[in-house]
């Protein structure tokens, strides 16, 4: 199954954002596009945007002007519907609503030939329910583009319950032969990158919730420990708070109210004060001329340790032993295996967060998950009151003397990066198990669709694989409402692996 022929016309029917966008696409691709709105006149204005921006990129050299002509002339708004009857694909981006989209596919399959493919960009609907407007909802497909489409390369393939694989299979070339990379999945609520990256935002604010941090803490720790581009609260100030909570609530109620895709009571309550983000000058944070960004805590200068003792496998934060040695303080490796830390000089001890509380151990400090502990820029240490003093300044020290920054943070079990990244596998690995998208399309999705710096897997790989199911059993005791209950596909993951390792040792 190949990819749409070029000479066959492409509609675009809903000339908004995504609309423009798309229909931007089809055209530079080289195809013929008619551009309908139902809007009188709002077609043309939305060519003339397109022609517009088509300028502004040959003038930066990104496209040549001999393409953009060929774009210009080949984009056409339609007066109505019957003028798409010649398309081989239309594409709607109309209003995210189930009547209005189906009460249109329905027009629309009166107008086009048997063979059109018919196409959605809903990010919230079931393709399967608005499919089953059609006569033919084999022939319809979910082609969900991000915003801004021009600029974003990756595109869901969306296959509904009746969608045929032809179908499919021909949307996902089409996506390819567009310069875009599309990734194939079923029709789930939120698809992959939706689904998937729920608890990046949902952690961040529990952990707000909780009162273990501020929201500038909890982002600079996302981003100068996790990697993250950028943190949860500043993003979703991006994107619109009313907008991003939309889409959490809609994953959630379509997952018939799974308590792990739960909306946040906080951003409910920022939603209902109307701070919706940049859009409305404020949000989580507030914008403006003289509006005054918050800064992290990071903690006052403390002295290194003289040494630290090993204890066992420090697992994804193995890397640290090199640092801390490079930086000059002298590490004991300890054979006795009494559990995996580091003892300090005055005894307290230093945990990868692991799920667990630190009111749980005698004096204990943890330390979060970091992509890379040689490129974290700062490090977040949780400690409980019963922690001795002396071990929280001996902790900073440490993390100071690798050239981290160090936000202390409550006792928040998992803290922040850890229980994100555990839960994202989670998801990850459960959508898998029940035929979402494979590893390799989820992986690719979330690095497009979110910029995380790995993919699900990756980090999975990286990790060890039996790391996330650790730290999310030891959560699940811990708040046993369900929102940390691994799942069976994570349970599997690592109980195979225990089993292989045992066989092959
Ligand atoms: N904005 C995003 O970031 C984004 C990203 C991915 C997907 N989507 C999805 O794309 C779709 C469009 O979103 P948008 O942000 O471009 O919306 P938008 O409001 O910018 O544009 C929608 C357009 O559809 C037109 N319209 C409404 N009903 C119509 C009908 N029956 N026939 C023809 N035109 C009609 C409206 O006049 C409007 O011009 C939605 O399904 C949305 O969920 C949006």
């Amino acid at each position: 199954m190949t990819a749409l022929d070029l000479s066959s016309p492409v509609a675009v029917v809903g000339a908004g954002t995504m609309g423009q966008g798309i229909a931007q696409v089809a055209s530079v691709a080289g195809h013929p596009v008619r551009l309908y709105d139902a809007v009188p006149g709002r077609a043309r204005e939305a060519a003339a945007a397109i022609g517009a921006r088509l300028d502004r990129l040959v003038e930066k050299e990104r496209l040549t002007g001999a393409d953009r002509d060929a774009a210009q002339a080949g984009l056409r708004p339609a007066e109505s519907l019957a003028e798409l009857a010649d398309c081989g694909l239309v594409v709607e981006a109309v209003l995210e609503r189930l009547d209005v989209k189906q009460e249109l596919l329905r027009e629309l399959e009166e107008v086009v030939g048997e063979d059109c493919l018919l196409a959605t960009n809903t990010s919230s609907l079931s393709v399967t329910a608005i499919g089953g407007a059609l006569r033919n909802p084999g022939r319809f497909v979910g082609l969900h583009f991000f915003n801004p489409a021009p600029l974003l390369p990756l595109v869901e393939v969306v296959s509904g319950f009746a969608t045929d694989v032809t179908s499919a299979t021909r949307a996902y070339e089409t996506a390819r032969a567009w310069g875009k990379t599309p990734v194939a999945c079923a029709d789930t609520p939120g698809f992959i990158v939706n689904r998937i990256a729920r608890p990046f935002y949902g952690e961040a604010f529990a952990v707000y919730e909780a009162q273990a941090a501020d929201p500038a803490t909890i982002d600079a720790v996302l981003r100068e420990s996790g990697g993250f581009r950028m943190g949860a609260f500043e993003l979703t100030d991006l994107i619109g708070q009313d907008v991003n909570e939309s889409v959490t609530h809609s994953v959630w109620q379509a997952f018939f109210q799974d308590v792990r895709f739960a909306p946040s009571l906080a951003q409910r309550r920022l939603v209902e004060s109307g701070r919706h983000g940049r859009k409305t000058g404020h949000g989580w944070y507030d914008y403006g001329d003289d509006a005054e960004h918050p800064e992290p805590h990071t903690a006052e200068k403390a002295p290194a340790p003289a040494y630290v003792v090993a204890e066992g496998d420090l697992g994804p934060a193995s890397e640290l032993l090199a640092l801390v040695r490079e930086a000059g303080i002298g590490v004991r490796e300890d054979d006795e295996d009494h559990g995996t830390r580091l003892i300090l000089p005055s005894g307290g001890q230093l945990v990868l967060a692991d799920g667990q509380t630190s009111v749980e151990f005698r004096d204990v400090v943890y330390f979060d998950l970091a992509l890379d502990y040689r490129k974290a820029t700062r490090i977040a240490l949780s400690a409980s009151q019963d922690t001795s003093p002396g071990t929280l300044s001996e902790a900073i020290g440490l993390f100071q003397a690798l050239g981290k920054d160090v936000s202390v943070i409550g006792d928040a079990p998992g803290m922040i990066v850890a229980r994100t990244v555990a839960r994202i596998v989670d998801l990850a690995h459960d959508a898998v198990a029940k035929g979402v998208a494979t590893e390799e399309d989820i992986d690719t999705a979330m690095r497009l669709g979110v910029n995380y710096p790995l993919g699900p897997f990756e980090w999975s790989r990286r990790l060890g694989r039996n790391w996330a199911y650790a730290v999310l059993d030891d959560l699940h005791l811990r708040d046993p409402s369900g929102r940390y209950a691994p799942s069976l596909a994570l349970y599997r993951h690592a109980y195979a692996s225990d089993k292989r390792e045992g066989t092959t040792s």
